[in-house]
């Protein structure tokens, strides 16, 4: 059974599209408390060295692709900025670059949120995937009333406009959106591009993008086109119609937003028949939802589902990679769109890896590619760290307290909870001001990304009551100097320093 969107769903989905449910507090409390008994029997003991392999290291070592949807929003928020720093190689505009951001009025366009995406995955090195030129959704009120030549003009004009602005900053498109019809009829959606303009309507935008950004690849993205069906046989015969007539397309997106134990059984097939055409595959927008509460046995099969999915992208030479629709738990679009149902990324809501998270690193890290087992250390970038602000502060107090010799030293830390509320999981970051190296830690999973440090909590002491403190410890190497982190993260929240 696929893991469909009915039209009923497509239905609430736009109905709700714009709606962001918050989620109950005993809910995050269940997750997070899940996820640290999940977490803890994967991590290092005490006293071992610590320095785990990102899945960053790991997708590049493998030449492949681990993206991730960005809100740039939320990069101000500490946890959410160390994650994606450390963790991706690939960033696509969760919203920013979508036609309601660029041009909310006629010809008028506003690149400000799209740039910061770029820009952001500039500073990190990261490549840019561009989501989305054209798409039924989320397109502005000014496109409602258009005639048919009015409405493809508009089309052609902002695709010129925005893929000419990020022209050679952006290395493929999602061209077209959501094109297909949902159910077994292999049709086109019923929208307003399709009522007006008609069959063109595809292909003059991927003209219109080929010319706009000739160095861009240029793909066609979809849902629940994961498995074989009669909606992806529909793309497939557009591919196969486009390669026979010339018409440029260069790649194919499978959303892959999945329900846990519900991965298509023949979605490395499907996958496949695409490459075989000449076009290259990405999984685009994973996540894979459960109903909610999550509990131990749902997150064990949404992690088996993760690794699953990553095989498959492997298991195809083609498939450039995987990007997950999103970080945090707490950020997901899904229980918005699909009410009960959530816990569909690969961090919870209190930013802690789920066993998910370790399914993807397996799946990244087997195979015959060589992986080192020692953390290689990263060239200091020569730059200042980038402050970041998140919010709230004030709820922990942290003391650093080195002792140094030669080139190496350790460092004892020490947390007390400040804030209202006890908590199941812990994730804590700062900057080495000096290219300090982590070589291994203890009482704490600690991983390094340039200057970036984070530290999460191991099975047994993630719990922390109002006031309650946690000590961790570490090992490390400087090049003759050892000033200490002067600002710590602790949940997202900036701690005071004792
Ligand atoms: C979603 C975003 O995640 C939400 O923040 C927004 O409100 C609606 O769109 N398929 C897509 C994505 O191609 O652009 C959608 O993203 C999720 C479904």
């Amino acid at each position: 059974m696929l893991a469909t969107h009915t039209k009923d769903r497509e239905r609430m989905r736009i109905h709700h599209l714009t709606r962001r449910h918050a989620r109950s507090g005993l809910l995050a409390g269940l997750l997070a408390a899940a996820s640290v008994l999940a977490v803890g029997v994967t991590v290092a003991q005490p006293g071992t060295a610590e320095a785990a392999a990102s899945l960053k290291s790991l997708a590049d070592a493998k030449g492949r692709d681990i993206g991730f949807a960005l809100d740039p929003n939320r990069l101000s928020e500490g946890p959410y900025k160390q994650i994606a720093d450390a963790e991706f190689n690939l960033v696509v505009a969760e919203n920013a670059m979508k036609w309601d951001a660029t041009e909310p009025n006629p010809n008028q366009f506003t690149f400000g949120q799209g740039d910061a995406v770029v820009n952001y995955a500039a500073s990190g090195g990261k490549k840019v995937y561009g989501h989305t030129l054209v798409w039924h959704n989320q397109m502005p009120n000014w496109t409602a009333n258009l005639s048919g030549p009015d409405l493809l003009a508009a089309m052609k004009n902002h695709i010129a406009k925005v893929a000419g602005h990020f022209k050679g900053k952006i290395f493929a498109w999602d061209v077209v959106n959501e094109a297909f019809a949902d159910g077994g009829s292999g049709g086109r959606r019923d929208s307003i591009l399709q009522q007006r303009i008609g069959n063109s309507w595809i292909e003059e935008a991927f003209r219109a993008a080929r010319a706009a950004d000739p160095g861009a690849k240029l793909c066609i993205n979809d849902y629940s086109t994961d498995g074989i069906n009669a909606k992806s046989t529909a793309i497939y015969n557009l591919v196969r119609d486009f390669k026979a007539r010339g018409v440029p397309i260069d790649c194919v997106g499978f959303q892959a937003h999945l329900i846990i134990g519900q991965v298509p059984g023949d979605m490395q097939a499907n996958l496949q028949r695409f490459a075989d055409l000449g076009v290259d595959v990405r999984v685009t927008e994973l996540d894979i939802r459960m109903s909610t509460p999550a509990n131990a046995t749902k997150l064990a099969t949404q992690a088996a589902d993760y690794k699953k999915v990553v095989n498959i992208c492997l298991a195809v030479a083609r498939c450039g990679g995987v990007t997950v629709w999103g970080i945090t738990d707490k950020y997901s679009w899904i229980p918005g769109v699909f009410p009960g149902e959530g816990a569909a990324l690969i961090w919870d809501e209190n930013y802690a890896p789920k066993p998910a998270y370790q399914a993807v690193a397996d799946a990244l890290g087997s195979g015959p590619t060589p992986v080192p087992t020692t953390p290689v250390p990263t060239t200091p970038v020569p730059t200042t760290p980038v402050p970041t602000t998140p919010t709230p502060t004030g709820n922990c107090t942290v003391t650093y307290v080195p002792n140094s010799w030669g080139n190496g030293f350790t460092a004892e830390i020490r947390i007390r909870n400040d804030g209202p509320n006890a908590i199941n999981s812990w994730s804590f970051g700062f900057y080495f001001p000096a290219g300090q190296q982590v070589t291994n830690a203890w009482n704490a999973t600690v991983t390094q990304s340039g200057t970036q440090v984070n530290a999460r909590n191991m099975s047994y002491n993630g719990a922390l009551s109002v006031g309650g403190t946690v000590s961790f410890g570490f090992q490390g190497t400087h090049t003759g100097s050892n000033p200490s982190p002067t600002s710590f993260t602790f949940n997202g929240s900036v701690c005071r320093n004792g």
